[in-house]
C-alpha cells in the first residue's frame, strides 16, 4: 500500500481512476467537478446523464474519455452544517465507497481530491484526518470481507488544490506512517 501527497491539478493525474467531488445530479458544477468535466470533454457529461444521480456517500464510476485516468468515479460529499448532522460518516463513505468502486473496476491506483472541503464547506481540519484514517483502514483491512475479484487499489494520492489542504495532508499521512 502507497499513500501519497501532491498539490495540483487532479485532472492531470496519470493513475487509474481521479475522483469527483460531484452534486448529487451527477451534472457537473464548479471546483474540482467543473475541472474535470472540462477536462474530459463533453462525453462525460452525457455519461453522467446515465447514471440518475447518486445519494451523498455513495460512488458511481464513468469512463475518463480525454482525462489521462482511464476512470472517473463520481462521489457526492455531504454539506456542512455545523458537524452534528452525520457529515462524517458521510465523507467516510465517500472514501470507501469510491475505493469500493474502483476495486471492482481493477483500477490500482487511484487519486483523491479534498472532498467537501470547498463549496461544500467541510472544514480542512476536520476531513483530512476523516480521508487518511478511511484510506488506511480499508486499504490495510478492508479488502479481507471482499470477493476475491475485488481488489482495492494499492496506489493513493490524495491531490491538495491548495497548500494549506496541502500541509495539512502531509501532516497527517506522516503520522499515519508514523515517521513524523
Ligand atoms: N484539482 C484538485 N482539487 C481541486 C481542483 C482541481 N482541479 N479544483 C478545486 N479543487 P469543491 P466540494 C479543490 O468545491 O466542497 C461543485 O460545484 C478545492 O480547492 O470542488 O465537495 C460540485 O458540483 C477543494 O479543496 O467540492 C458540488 O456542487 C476541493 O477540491 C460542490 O462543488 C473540493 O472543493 C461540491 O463541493
Amino acid at each position: 500500500m502507497q499513500i501519497e501527497v501532491v498539490q495540483g491539478d487532479i485532472t492531470a493525474m496519470e493513475v487509474d481512476a481521479i475522483v469527483n467531488a460531484a452534486n448529487p445530479s451527477l451534472l457537473g458544477g464548479g471546483g474540482v467537478d467543473g475541472a474535470i468535466h472540462r477536462a474530459a470533454g463533453p462525453e462525460l457529461l452525457e455519461a453522467c446523464r446515465g447514471l440518475g444521480g447518486c445519494e451523498p456517500g455513495e460512488a458511481k464510476a464513468t469512463a475518463g474519455y480525454r482525462l489521462l485516468a482511464r476512470w472517473v468515479i463520481h462521489t457526492v460529499g455531504p454539506i456542512w452544517v455545523g458537524g452534528d448532522q452525520g457529515e462524517e460518516d458521510v465523507l467516510r463513505n465517500c472514501y470507501r465507497r469510491s475505493l469500493l468502486v474502483a476495486g471492482e473496476l481493477g483500477a490500482q491506483s487511484i487519486a483523491f481530491p479534498s472532498i467537501s472541503t470547498g463549496v461544500y464547506g467541510y472544514p480542512v481540519g476536520g476531513a483530512v484526518p476523516v480521508a487518511v484514517e478511511e484510506v488506511r483502514r480499508h486499504l490495510e483491512h478492508g479488502g479481507a470481507s471482499l470477493p476475491s475479484s475485488v481488489v482495492l487499489p494499492s496506489s493513493v494520492v490524495f491531490v491538495a488544490f491548495d497548500a494549506r489542504t496541502y500541509e495539512a495532508y502531509r501532516r497527517h499521512v506522516g503520522a499515519a506512517l508514523g515517521d513524523v
